[in-house]
C-alpha cells in the first residue's frame, strides 16, 4: 500500500492531547514533511508531547480552533486533517454554549476550510457515543443514534453527518471512527471526572480498598490508545472514504473484572467495598463489533487488558513519583 503520510503535510487538532499525542507519535516515522499541530492545553500538556515537540517536522500553536484565522492558516498548505480537538462529555454537559462552540462550530470551520483548500480526507474522532445505550451486543455501526441522550453524542453524531454530507455536496473524503474506552498512559489524571482506573491506583497506592458503586456489572470495550491512534493511521492510508468505524477491543469488561484484572497486574490483594450507586448510568453496556474496521483498514487491537493495565499503572506511578519529589 501507497505511504500517504511520506512527504505529506498534515493538521492535527488536539495534538497535545491523550490520543493525539499517540497519533503523532504514528505519524512521525512514516516521514511527514510536516505535521502541523493547534492545541489550546485545556487539557493537553507540553508534556504528552515531549517525544516529538523538538522534532523539525513539528509546527506547534498554542491556539484554539474556535479562532479561524488560525485555523485557515493552518489548513492551508495542508494535505490531510486529523481532527481531535473536542470537550469532554462532562465538560459538554456542564457548558453546551461552549459545548456548541467547539464540537460544533469549530467542526464546520474545519470542514469549511478543508474544502476551500481541497484537503485530500479528513479523520475525524468520533465516539461510541452516539449510540447511547445500543440496541445490539457486539454493536455494528449499523445501530442507530436515536437513544444517545448526551449533547456530546449528539455533537459527535452531527459531525459525522456534516462530514457525510460535504462528502456528498463537495467530494471532501473522510473516515470517522467510534472509539469505544479509550486508555492507556496519559490519560486524563486530576480532571473533577477522573477515570474509575485512576482512582483504584491511587487506593493501590495508598493501600485503601477501592471502591465500587452499584453492583459493578456496568460494562465497558476497553481500547489501548496506541491501539486508536494505529486505527486513525489506518484510517488515512485506507482507501476507504465517507464511512464510519467502531474502534473497540471487543472484550466486554465489566467494572468488576476490570477492578480484578487492575489489582491482579498491581499484585494487590486489596478487596472491592461495595457502595450504593449514586447516579443513574443509562449506558450499562458497550461491546463494539469491529468486523468493518477489521476488514477495510485491516485495524486489529494489539493490546490486552491485562498489558494495557500494566503500562498504565506504571505510567501513573512514575508520574506521582515524579510529582512528590
Ligand atoms: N478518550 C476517550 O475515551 C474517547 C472516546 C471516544 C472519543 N474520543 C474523542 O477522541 C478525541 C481525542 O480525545 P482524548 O481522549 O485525546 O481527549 P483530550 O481531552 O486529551 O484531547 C483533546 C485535545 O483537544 C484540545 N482542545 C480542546 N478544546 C480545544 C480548542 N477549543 N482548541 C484547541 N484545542 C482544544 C485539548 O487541550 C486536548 O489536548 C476527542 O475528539 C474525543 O471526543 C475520546
Amino acid at each position: 500500500m501507497q505511504n500517504k503520510v511520506k512527504g505529506s503535510t498534515i493538521l492535527v487538532t488536539g495534538g497535545a492531547g491523550f490520543i493525539g499525542s499517540y497519533v503523532i507519535e504514528e505519524l512521525i516515522p512514516l516521514q511527514p514533511k510536516k505535521i502541523i499541530i493547534i492545541d489550546n492545553f485545556l487539557r493537553g500538556t507540553r508534556d504528552n508531547m515531549k517525544s516529538f515537540y523538538n522534532n523539525p517536522v513539528i509546527e506547534f500553536h498554542e491556539g484554539d480552533i474556535r479562532d479561524v484565522e488560525l485555523l485557515e492558516n493552518c489548513i492551508e498548505g495542508c494535505d490531510y486533517v486529523f481532527h481531535l480537538a473536542a470537550l469532554r462529555i462532562n465538560a459538554c454537559a456542564a457548558n453546551p454554549q461552549d459545548g456548541f462552540e467547539v464540537m460544533l462550530k469549530a467542526t464546520f470551520d474545519v470542514a469549511q476550510l478543508c474544502v476551500k483548500y481541497k484537503i485530500k480526507k479528513v479523520i475525524y474522532s468520533s465516539s461510541a457515543s452516539v449510540y447511547g445505550l445500543a440496541q445490539h451486543f457486539p454493536t455494528p455501526e449499523t445501530d442507530n443514534p436515536y437513544n444517545n441522550q448526551t449533547f456530546y453524542g449528539a455533537a459527535k453524531m452531527w459531525g459525522e453527518q456534516l462530514f457525510r454530507s460535504y462528502k456528498f455536496m463537495y467530494g471532501l473524503d473522510y473516515a470517522a471512527l467510534r472509539y469505544f474506552n479509550a486508555y492507556g498512559p496519559r490519560m486524563d489524571t486530576d480532571g473533577k471526572y477522573t477515570e474509575v482506573m485512576i482512582r483504584w491506583l491511587d487506593c493501590v497506592r495508598d493501600g485503601r480498598n477501592p471502591l465500587i458503586y452499584g453492583d459493578g456489572s456496568t460494562t465497558m470495550d476497553f481500547v489501548y490508545v496506541r491501539d486508536i491512534a494505529k486505527a486513525n493511521i489506518a484510517a488515512l492510508q485506507a482507501d476507504v472514504t465517507d464511512e464510519s468505524f467502531n474502534i473497540g477491543n471487543c472484550v466486554e469488561t465489566s467494572l468488576k473484572e476490570l477492578l480484578e484484572v487492575l489489582l491482579k497486574v498491581n499484585n494487590s490483594h486489596l478487596q472491592p467495598e461495595h457502595r450504593e450507586e449514586n447516579s443513574v448510568n443509562p449506558v450499562s453496556r458497550r461491546l463494539a463489533d469491529i468486523s468493518k474496521a477489521k476488514r477495510l483498514l485491516g485495524f486489529t487491537p494489539t493490546v490486552s487488558l491485562e498489558q494495557g493495565l500494566k503500562e498504565l499503572s506504571e505510567w501513573y506511578f512514575e508520574k506521582i513519583k515524579l510529582k512528590v519529589h
